[in-house]
């Protein structure tokens, strides 16, 4: 089956030919030694933009996750997030397995939670009970929609934690679609946190890698888990170059993806089949609810027409724009959503 467009996520993207050129042209070393000039440049850079002491390139956004948990955690502690977050549900158990850990989740508007529900959530100091200890928000919430949490709402989260003694950390993995949309700086966001990490594989269109960051002493303790897992790399300069290029040229082009999200939510939304606020679309993500046939169903028939999403659940399917689907791509996809539904 031909893909013609595909949708199912920001995933797919494919490094550019000028990305590719950069690339090859990379300086390079042995990364596990601390040697490899390009992958040094990609962690200052991006400890520059966060405004944090320091940053630390690692395969994935998983790992990043849970490296970050398990720096915070000792086996037995709790970790509260929205009942959607990605660590829940796509990520394999690792939390548990790797640091010995439970995850609280919250019902969330949209994977957004509020600073009251943390505060109901925090364990009591009782033997009966684990330890709570860190707080993760999502931003964007993938699950949600591509929801961003308001600056406010992170601040009297993390200030609640703060107060209780909890960590605070922030998966990323869609943080500069967040401040596209709103005009906030990535650095805004993160401040109120003691770690948070880029995704340069989603949105910024980079082939491999994120960057994870905090204070020297998070970062150090950071560094021996990546080594503890296997995350080391050799001559790793090649796909942090990707991601350098990506820093340097593929922020700003992300509202085109909004735009093309928003656009293509307001065509199907005016489909009597479709349930969807496409009001609600704020970023690249569109999730939606179909209601004269299962999700499956509809997936299967767009995907016959060459036009690929990835379903949620039984009755919802979900949409990405990215830097490889162009406007007339989703007037195509929205002319097959009309065929088959209109
Ligand atoms: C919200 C969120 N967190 C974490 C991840 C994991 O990132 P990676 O695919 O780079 O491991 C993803 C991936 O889709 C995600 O959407």
């Amino acid at each position: 089956m031909e893909i013609k467009v595909d949708l199912y996520s920001d995933t797919v993207t494919r490094p550019s030919e000028k990305m590719r050129q950069f690339m090859a042209a990379a300086d390079v070393g042995d990364e596990q030694l601390g040697e490899d000039p390009s992958v040094n440049k990609l962690n200052e850079m991006t400890a520059e933009l966060l405004d944090k002491e320091d940053a630390l390139y690692l395969p994935s956004g998983h790992m990043a996750n849970q490296i970050a948990y398990a720096v915070h955690c000792e086996p037995g502690d709790e970790i509260i997030m929205d009942a959607s977050a990605h660590p829940l549900h796509f990520e394999g158990g690792a939390a548990a397995v790797i640091s010995g850990v439970s995850l609280r989740p919250l019902e969330g508007k949209k994977g957004i939670f509020s600073a009251k529900q943390v505060k109901n959530a925090v364990r009591r100091e009782d033997y009966h009970h684990p330890r709570s200890r860190v707080v993760s928000v999502e931003q964007t919430v993938n699950m949600g929609g591509g929801t961003i949490w308001p600056l406010d709402t992170i601040k009297d989260v993390c200030e609640l934690s703060q107060k209780y003694g909890l960590k605070t950390h922030l998966d990323g993995a869609r943080l500069f679609n967040a401040s596209a949309a709103s005009g906030i700086s990535v650095e805004k966001y993160a401040a109120e946190f003691d770690s948070v990490w880029i995704d340069l594989s989603k949105g910024l269109g980079a082939p491999v890698g994120s960057v994870l960051a905090g204070s020297e002493e998070f970062i150090e303790k950071a560094h021996f888990w990546k080594q503890r897992l296997g995350g080391a790399m050799r001559q790793a300069g090649i796909i942090a170059a990707g991601g350098i290029y990506a820093l340097e040229n593929n922020i700003a082009r992300l509202k085109e993806d909004h735009r093309r999200a928003r656009f293509f939510a307001e065509e199907i939304s005016k489909l009597s089949s479709i349930s969807l606020n496409s009001g609600a679309v704020v970023t690249n993500i569109v999730i939606f609810k179909i209601n004269n046939m299962p999700a499956k169903k509809l997936l299967e028939r767009l995907l016959a027409k060459g036009v690929r999403l990835s379903q949620v659940d039984d009755e919802r399917l979900r949409a990405v724009t990215h830097l490889d689907v162009n406007f007339s791509d989703i007037e195509y996809a929205v002319e097959v959503f009309n065929r088959i539904l209109g």
